[in-house]
């Protein structure tokens, strides 16, 4: 089953309105003429309009870094489904460690987000992974399995193409650490397993599930070797206009 290979850019909290444009044209002219990958970037929601629009008609997909599950209502703080597809974006990411760990979000909370991303139409990318304890308690399995099976608790899937998985041992992220090809493709092997269980084998084999955690333009590619390693998210390395376009063009 072809699954295709998404390298998505997470900016996290960072760049302005004005360098946000000018790296989008960047990832833009990176990604021209590449017909068998996507890209996807996930500026700061201050800057998502303006990205949207200096990659409209480029076929890089824009991303909310976070999304709520409600339509409108008395949510503070907070962006709506409808707020993101309104201005461009076809995508969400769910779950980043850094909203567990720093911001408390619960699986409860997050397999609300997923379950609003899909009702209204966005691709959620939810993100899952151990912390350094927990691997080394060898808890690695059990953390992905309750992530995974409490994060998608009650979300069907008609089309595969419309979930993402990220695997991101919290371990690796910002820290220069990445984990090893194997280490990495044993996870996603285990995440693809638990997909299989979770909805079906046929179904699973066509989710694609991206590795995270300091992905550079010298690892991409032992990663994007492994079987089940389809695609990446990247945090550091996609504020490098240079780095990602690299990355964007990584090599099987
Ligand atoms: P990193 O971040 O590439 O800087 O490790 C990845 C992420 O948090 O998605």
């Amino acid at each position: 089953m072809q699954r295709t290979p998404l390298i998505a850019g997470n900016w996290k909290m960072h760049t302005t309105t004005s360098e946000a444009v000018a790296l989008a044209k960047s990832v833009a002219e990176a990604s021209r003429g590449l017909a068998d990958r996507q890209v996807m970037i996930a500026p700061p929601f201050t800057a998502l309009a303006a990205v949207a629009e200096a990659v409209k008609g480029s076929g890089v997909h824009v991303a909310g870094q976070n999304v709520c599950w409600a339509e409108k209502g008395a949510f503070t703080g907070e962006i709506a489904p409808g707020m993101l597809l309104d201005i461009g974006c076809t995508m969400a990411i769910i779950g980043h460690s850094e909203r567990r760990h720093i911001f408390g979000e619960t699986d409860a909370m997050i397999n609300k987000r997923v379950a609003g991303a899909q009702a209204a139409g966005l691709i959620p990318i939810l993100c899952i992974g151990e912390t350094l304890a927990e691997r080394e308690a060898e808890r690695t399995f059990a953390v992905l399995e309750a992530q995974l099976r409490q994060g998608l608790a009650g979300i069907t899937v008609a089309d595969p193409a419309q979930l993402v998985i990220a695997y991101e041992p919290v371990w690796a992220i910002g820290t220069g650490k990445t984990a090893s090809k194997e280490q990495a493709q044993e996870a996603h092997a285990f995440v693809r397993n638990l997909l299989a269980e979770i909805y079906e084998k046929n179904i699973a084999c066509q989710i694609r599930i991206l590795y995270g955690g300091s992905v550079n333009s010298d690892n991409v590619d032992a990663l994007m070797q492994q079987a089940d390693v389809d695609g990446a998210l990247v945090g550091g390395a996609a504020l490098k206009a240079d780095t990602f376009a690299r990355i964007i063009r990584f090599q099987k």
